[in-house]
């Protein structure tokens, strides 16, 4: 048999070698049209998945959405935390009022199933994959994004809010739109250090 390497794609590495992340709040318009996001979300559902469980979906967070799941999630808060000084409450349910700036949010819920072979962690770890993948596909089509989670992703009446059922939780939110300028550098894990070549135990 005989082994022909694939020729590199170096579009597709320096996309890998220089992908960084843009805070919401500096991601506006164009965010991907429905062509775009339908392709998106096919990137996004190319991952490995073990057994073939799909153990996420999507939630799509856009348009007039935004403010809507905004003003509910500032609501939830507001109820949430009555002790907290009138001042101090009203700033943090504006943050959440404005929790998606950004064009697009794709809420990537994991949904481990239950009662099989495969272990929920592992379910889970294809569930990040997805997210991955959505930032990776979102640099390619020429978009910024970011994946993240907090409040929203984890309270008990905000994920009632985003549509969350039993059993399921948020993997991710990942914003998607375009920033007004590339974002710089980040420190580096150091691979060195990281890295090393097995050798027998003991
Ligand atoms: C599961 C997960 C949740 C995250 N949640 C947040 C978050 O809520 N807020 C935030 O600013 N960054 C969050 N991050 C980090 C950002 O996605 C991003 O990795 C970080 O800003 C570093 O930027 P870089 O992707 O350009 O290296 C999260 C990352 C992961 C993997």
């Amino acid at each position: 048999m005989n082994h022909v390497r694939r020729p590199a794609s170096p579009d597709m590495l320096a996309a890998l070698e220089s992908r960084r992340s843009v805070s919401a709040a500096a991601l506006g318009a164009p965010g991907p049209d429905a062509d775009e996001t339908a392709r998106l979300l096919a990137i996004a559902a190319r991952v490995p998945d073990h057994a073939m469980l799909v153990p996420w979906r999507f939630i799509l967070i856009e348009g007039e959405a935004r403010g809507r799941v905004g003003a509910l999630l500032a609501d939830a808060y507001r109820a949430g935390n009555p002790q907290m000084a009138p001042d101090k409450r009203e700033k943090f349910a504006g943050i959440m009022s404005r929790l998606f700036p950004a064009p697009l949010a794709v809420v990537v819920v994991s949904r481990p199933a239950p009662g099989t072979m495969i272990p929920d962690f592992e379910q889970e770890l294809s569930a990040g994959a997805v997210c991955m993948n959505l930032l990776t596909g979102a640099k390619a089509m020429g978009f910024h994004a970011i994946w993240v989670t907090g409040w929203a992703a984890t309270h008990g009446e905000a994920r009632r809010i985003l549509g969350l059922g039993e059993g399921e939780r948020v993997a991710g939110i990942v914003h998607v739109g375009t920033a007004a300028e590339e974002p710089g550098e980040r420190p580096r894990p150091d691979l060195a250090a990281l890295t090393t070549r097995w050798a027998p135990p003991g």
